[in-house]
């Protein structure tokens, strides 16, 4: 039995998780939503002040609901990198301080190492290798992957990530922030297929496109020009826009888009199971269109539990399990990064420390 007390803090949600084995014994969210709306976005510098006030309550909540002292644990990990460096500093002293007290070895954890087990929260997986389609706020990859620390990106965007177009796109339409979730409550009950916008894609050097790339920047752009002319049109100042029909839209193009590529990949490179990770994924068009192109492949779908596809600890307690029962551990001075391709995520476990 391994018992982990994991950390997340990259962003804009605090959180603390206990895990063991593969289940979770407790866990607890800090969101800063509320505090960050009021600027359309995440502003480091309070995401950093509020994980160092919020962290330490949600550690003794984690553990005074499973009844177990940090003492107790095998392990503390925390998410390293990539992320918000003064914001991943917060899980990362706190946990390499809690390791060297209680002389516990300790795991920094990759960001989307951490999303990709997220799904483990869920069903367990089929042995690999798999394709994962990573779609958060900082991320749209496609990953295959075959075992804990051995990936292979084949597809990602260009620009934006989903979950920053959902953003953007949120922002456009005046309806605040995180964007995704708004844009989804907007489209409950509009006309997805009202305005035909576009599917970005990648121009290959040698002509033609790339076949598993993504590009959003068109879109958002797309969306602004459809709102500026509609704008223009409407007869007075004040008359609403079809603000329901506009991000059901935008909603249904990227849903298409991202479901299209990812079967793709999926078929040519022989890969029979497909999973769907990160924030976005909580998205309810994407989650239904991706069943029916899985249905219609062949594929085997494996989605995130809702509760855990934006960011949360547990996941990461999860990843922090695999690495462990592979014999690993982190320096105790081993330092955040804002950046880090996840394929050279087994620098983590390296001593020197890689950062
Ligand atoms: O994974 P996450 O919590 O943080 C990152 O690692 O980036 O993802 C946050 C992103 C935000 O851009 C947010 O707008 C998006 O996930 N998101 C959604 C939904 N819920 C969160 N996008 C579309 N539909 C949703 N229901
Ligand atoms: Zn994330």
């Amino acid at each position: 039995m391994t018992t982990v007390l994991a950390l997340e803090t990259s962003c804009d949600e605090s959180a603390a998780a206990l895990v063991r084995d593969g289940a979770v014994l407790a866990a607890a969210v800090a969101s800063q939503v509320e505090e960050h709306a009021r600027w359309g976005g995440v502003v480091p510098e309070i995401a950093s002040r509020r994980h160092v006030e919020a962290l330490p309550q949600l550690i003794e909540r984690v553990c005074s609901e499973s009844d177990l002292p940090v003492a107790a644990v095998d392990a503390v990990a925390a998410t390293v990198a990539p992320g918000l460096v003064g914001a991943l500093l917060v899980a990362s002293v706190t946990g390499r301080t809690l390791a060297r007290l209680h002389a516990k070895p300790f795991l920094g954890i990759h960001h989307l190492e951490g999303h990709l087990a997220s799904v483990q929260l869920g069903e367990p997986l089929p042995p690999g290798p798999y394709l994962v389609l990573l779609v958060s706020g900082g991320h749209t990859e496609l990953v295959r992957v075959d075992g804990a620390g051995r990936y292979l990106r084949l597809g990602r965007s260009h620009d934006d990530a989903a979950g920053e177009a959902f953003d953007k796109a949120a922002r456009l339409l005046g309806l605040g922030y995180p964007g995704g979730p708004a844009i989804q409550a907007a489209a409950l009950g509009g006309d997805g297929n009202r305005y035909p916008l576009p599917k970005g894609r990648i121009s290959l050097p040698e002509g033609g496109f790339h076949p598993y790339d993504f590009s959003f920047s068109g879109l958002k752009t797309a969306l602004l020009r459809q709102v500026r002319a509609l704008e223009q049109q409407r007869p007075t100042a004040n008359a609403p826009l079809p603000v329901a029909d506009l991000a059901a839209s935008f909603e249904r193009v990227v849903a298409e888009v991202l479901v299209e590529r990812s079967c793709r990949c999926a078929r040519d490179h022989g890969l029979t199971t497909l999973v769907l990770v990160g924030g976005v994924a909580a998205n309810r068009r994407l989650r239904e269109q991706m069943a029916i192109g899985c249905h219609r492949d062949g594929l085997e779908l494996r989605i995130a539990p809702l509760a855990y596809c934006t960011d949360n600890a547990a996941m990461i307690g999860i990843a922090a399990c695999h690495r462990l029962s592979a014999g690993l551990n982190s320096p105790l001075d081993l330092g955040v990064a804002a950046r880090l391709p996840l394929d050279q995520s087994d620098c983590l476990y390296q001593t020197p420390a890689a950062f």
